[in-house]
Protein backbone atom coordinates (compact mmCIF):
# COMPACT_ATOMS: atom_id res chain seq x y z
CA UNK A 1 0.00 0.00 0.00
CA UNK A 2 1.02 3.57 -0.43
CA UNK A 3 0.53 6.15 2.45
CA UNK A 4 1.73 9.51 1.71
CA UNK A 5 2.39 11.79 5.21
CA UNK A 6 1.74 15.66 4.93
CA UNK A 7 1.41 18.40 7.25
CA UNK A 8 3.45 22.13 7.62
CA UNK A 9 6.95 21.76 8.69
CA UNK A 10 8.37 20.94 12.25
CA UNK A 11 5.21 18.96 13.12
CA UNK A 12 7.61 15.45 13.03
CA UNK A 13 7.01 13.48 10.13
CA UNK A 14 10.52 12.14 8.99
CA UNK A 15 10.76 11.34 12.89
CA UNK A 16 7.47 9.59 12.53
CA UNK A 17 8.49 7.39 9.70
CA UNK A 18 12.04 6.69 11.09
CA UNK A 19 10.05 5.38 14.44
CA UNK A 20 7.50 3.35 12.40
CA UNK A 21 10.43 1.96 10.06
CA UNK A 22 13.25 1.50 12.85
CA UNK A 23 11.30 0.82 15.77
CA UNK A 24 13.28 3.46 17.57
CA UNK A 25 13.33 7.27 18.02
CA UNK A 26 16.22 9.86 16.61
CA UNK A 27 15.25 13.70 16.37
CA UNK A 28 15.24 14.45 12.99
CA UNK A 29 16.31 18.10 12.73
CA UNK A 30 16.84 18.63 9.27
CA UNK A 31 14.20 19.38 7.50
CA UNK A 32 12.98 17.47 4.36
CA UNK A 33 13.66 18.90 0.74
CA UNK A 34 10.88 17.48 -1.83
CA UNK A 35 9.87 14.20 -0.61
CA UNK A 36 11.38 10.93 0.98
CA UNK A 37 10.29 7.09 0.67
CA UNK A 38 10.80 4.55 3.07
CA UNK A 39 9.56 1.02 2.16
CA UNK A 40 8.68 -0.52 6.03
CA UNK A 41 6.90 -4.19 5.96
CA UNK A 42 4.10 -5.12 8.67
CA UNK A 43 2.95 -7.84 9.05
CA UNK A 44 3.19 -8.88 5.23
CA UNK A 45 2.17 -5.77 4.32
CA UNK A 46 4.68 -3.37 2.77
CA UNK A 47 3.79 0.26 3.05
CA UNK A 48 5.48 2.66 0.96
CA UNK A 49 5.25 6.12 3.05
CA UNK A 50 5.86 8.89 1.06
CA UNK A 51 7.11 11.89 3.71
CA UNK A 52 6.86 15.23 1.39
CA UNK A 53 8.37 18.19 2.36
CA UNK A 54 6.14 20.84 5.06
CA UNK A 55 7.49 24.12 3.60
CA UNK A 56 5.71 26.41 1.68
CA UNK A 57 7.48 25.96 -1.30
CA UNK A 58 6.21 22.17 -1.43
CA UNK A 59 3.02 22.45 -0.83
CA UNK A 60 1.88 22.74 -4.38
CA UNK A 61 2.81 18.86 -4.72
CA UNK A 62 1.07 17.67 -2.16
CA UNK A 63 -1.87 17.05 -3.96
CA UNK A 64 -0.07 15.21 -6.57
CA UNK A 65 1.03 12.66 -4.11
CA UNK A 66 -1.73 12.06 -2.55
CA UNK A 67 -4.01 10.93 -5.39
CA UNK A 68 -2.94 7.61 -5.75
CA UNK A 69 -2.76 6.13 -2.02
CA UNK A 70 -4.68 4.02 -0.07
CA UNK A 71 -4.41 6.67 2.82
CA UNK A 72 -3.26 10.33 3.49
CA UNK A 73 -1.74 10.99 6.69
CA UNK A 74 -1.79 14.59 7.82
CA UNK A 75 0.70 14.95 10.96
CA UNK A 76 0.29 18.08 13.28
CA UNK A 77 2.02 19.35 16.40
CA UNK A 78 -0.12 19.44 19.21
CA UNK A 79 2.10 21.35 20.93
CA UNK A 80 2.13 24.10 18.50
CA UNK A 81 -0.85 26.01 18.79
CA UNK A 82 0.41 29.01 17.13
CA UNK A 83 0.35 27.34 13.91
CA UNK A 84 -3.15 25.25 13.69
CA UNK A 85 -4.71 27.41 11.88
CA UNK A 86 -2.47 27.72 9.24
CA UNK A 87 -2.46 23.40 9.44
CA UNK A 88 -6.18 23.76 9.66
CA UNK A 89 -6.76 25.67 6.38
CA UNK A 90 -3.55 23.80 4.34
CA UNK A 91 -5.33 20.64 5.33
CA UNK A 92 -9.01 21.82 4.05
CA UNK A 93 -7.57 23.09 1.16
CA UNK A 94 -5.81 19.78 0.45
CA UNK A 95 -9.01 17.53 0.90
CA UNK A 96 -11.04 20.05 -1.40
CA UNK A 97 -9.71 18.69 -4.15
CA UNK A 98 -11.83 16.58 -6.30
CA UNK A 99 -8.91 14.18 -7.34
CA UNK A 100 -8.84 13.13 -3.21
CA UNK A 101 -12.45 12.49 -2.61
CA UNK A 102 -13.02 9.28 -0.68
CA UNK A 103 -9.37 8.67 0.17
CA UNK A 104 -8.86 7.95 3.96
CA UNK A 105 -7.56 10.42 6.26
CA UNK A 106 -5.62 10.04 9.74
CA UNK A 107 -4.49 12.99 11.82
CA UNK A 108 -1.88 12.38 13.78
CA UNK A 109 -2.05 14.76 16.93
CA UNK A 110 2.39 14.34 17.39
CA UNK A 111 4.40 15.21 20.23
CA UNK A 112 2.39 14.52 23.42
CA UNK A 113 5.24 14.59 25.72
CA UNK A 114 5.60 18.25 25.46
CA UNK A 115 4.09 20.44 27.38
CA UNK A 116 0.87 22.38 26.72
CA UNK A 117 -0.36 19.87 24.02
CA UNK A 118 -3.79 19.16 22.68
CA UNK A 119 -5.78 16.86 23.95
CA UNK A 120 -7.29 14.70 21.03
CA UNK A 121 -10.88 16.26 21.73
CA UNK A 122 -9.15 20.10 21.37
CA UNK A 123 -7.26 18.68 18.23
CA UNK A 124 -10.48 17.52 16.36
CA UNK A 125 -11.88 20.85 17.42
CA UNK A 126 -9.24 23.08 16.27
CA UNK A 127 -8.91 20.96 12.98
CA UNK A 128 -12.40 21.43 11.96
CA UNK A 129 -12.59 17.84 11.74
CA UNK A 130 -15.98 17.23 11.81
CA UNK A 131 -16.84 18.75 9.09
CA UNK A 132 -15.06 16.64 7.03
CA UNK A 133 -17.79 13.91 6.25
CA UNK A 134 -16.78 12.54 2.48
CA UNK A 135 -14.42 10.19 3.92
CA UNK A 136 -13.63 8.33 6.64
CA UNK A 137 -11.65 10.37 9.21
CA UNK A 138 -9.68 9.07 12.10
CA UNK A 139 -7.07 11.21 15.07
CA UNK A 140 -4.40 9.42 16.79
CA UNK A 141 -2.58 11.25 19.29
CA UNK A 142 1.05 10.02 19.70
CA UNK A 143 4.79 10.85 20.57
CA UNK A 144 7.46 9.05 18.92
CA UNK A 145 9.21 8.83 22.19
CA UNK A 146 6.44 6.34 22.78
CA UNK A 147 6.25 2.84 20.89
CA UNK A 148 2.76 2.15 22.15
CA UNK A 149 1.09 5.23 20.32
CA UNK A 150 3.18 4.29 17.18
CA UNK A 151 1.64 0.83 17.22
CA UNK A 152 -2.05 2.28 16.82
CA UNK A 153 -0.80 4.27 13.76
CA UNK A 154 0.92 0.77 12.01
CA UNK A 155 -2.08 -1.06 13.35
CA UNK A 156 -4.36 1.15 11.31
CA UNK A 157 -2.40 1.08 8.35
CA UNK A 158 -2.45 -2.67 8.16
CA UNK A 159 -6.18 -2.25 8.45
CA UNK A 160 -6.41 0.10 5.47
CA UNK A 161 -4.12 -2.03 3.02
CA UNK A 162 -7.17 -4.59 2.09
CA UNK A 163 -9.84 -1.59 2.22
CA UNK A 164 -8.04 -0.17 -0.97
CA UNK A 165 -10.75 -0.73 -3.97
C1 LIG B 1 4.73 28.62 13.78
O1 LIG B 1 4.36 29.86 14.33
C2 LIG B 1 5.45 30.68 14.70
C3 LIG B 1 4.89 31.90 15.37
O2 LIG B 1 3.86 32.46 14.60
C4 LIG B 1 6.29 30.98 13.45
O3 LIG B 1 7.41 31.74 13.81
C5 LIG B 1 6.74 29.67 12.83
O4 LIG B 1 7.43 29.93 11.64
C6 LIG B 1 5.55 28.80 12.54
N1 LIG B 1 6.03 27.50 12.05
C7 LIG B 1 5.57 26.97 10.94
C8 LIG B 1 6.09 25.62 10.64
O5 LIG B 1 4.80 27.52 10.19
C1 LIG C 1 2.52 -13.73 6.72
O1 LIG C 1 2.69 -14.66 5.64
C2 LIG C 1 3.04 -15.96 6.09
C3 LIG C 1 3.34 -16.81 4.86
O2 LIG C 1 2.37 -16.60 3.87
C4 LIG C 1 1.89 -16.52 6.92
O3 LIG C 1 2.22 -17.81 7.40
C5 LIG C 1 1.64 -15.59 8.11
O4 LIG C 1 0.51 -16.04 8.85
C6 LIG C 1 1.39 -14.18 7.63
N1 LIG C 1 1.31 -13.28 8.79
C7 LIG C 1 0.35 -12.39 8.95
C8 LIG C 1 0.42 -11.56 10.18
O5 LIG C 1 -0.56 -12.21 8.13
C1 LIG D 1 -7.66 -2.83 13.24
O1 LIG D 1 -8.64 -3.80 12.97
C2 LIG D 1 -8.92 -4.64 14.10
C3 LIG D 1 -9.86 -5.74 13.65
O2 LIG D 1 -10.93 -5.21 12.94
C4 LIG D 1 -9.52 -3.78 15.22
O3 LIG D 1 -9.77 -4.57 16.35
C5 LIG D 1 -8.51 -2.69 15.58
O4 LIG D 1 -9.09 -1.82 16.55
C6 LIG D 1 -8.09 -1.90 14.37
N1 LIG D 1 -7.02 -1.01 14.76
C7 LIG D 1 -6.91 0.23 14.31
C8 LIG D 1 -5.79 1.03 14.86
O5 LIG D 1 -7.67 0.71 13.48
Amino acid sequence: MEVSLIGLQNAGKTSLVNVIATGGYSEDMIPTVGFNMRKVTKENVTIRLWDLGGHPRFRSMWERYCRAVSAIVYVVDAADPDNLSVSRSELHDLLSKSSLNGIPLLVIGNKIDKPGALSKEALTEEMGLSSLTDREVCCFMISCKNPTTIDQVTDWFVNHSTSKN
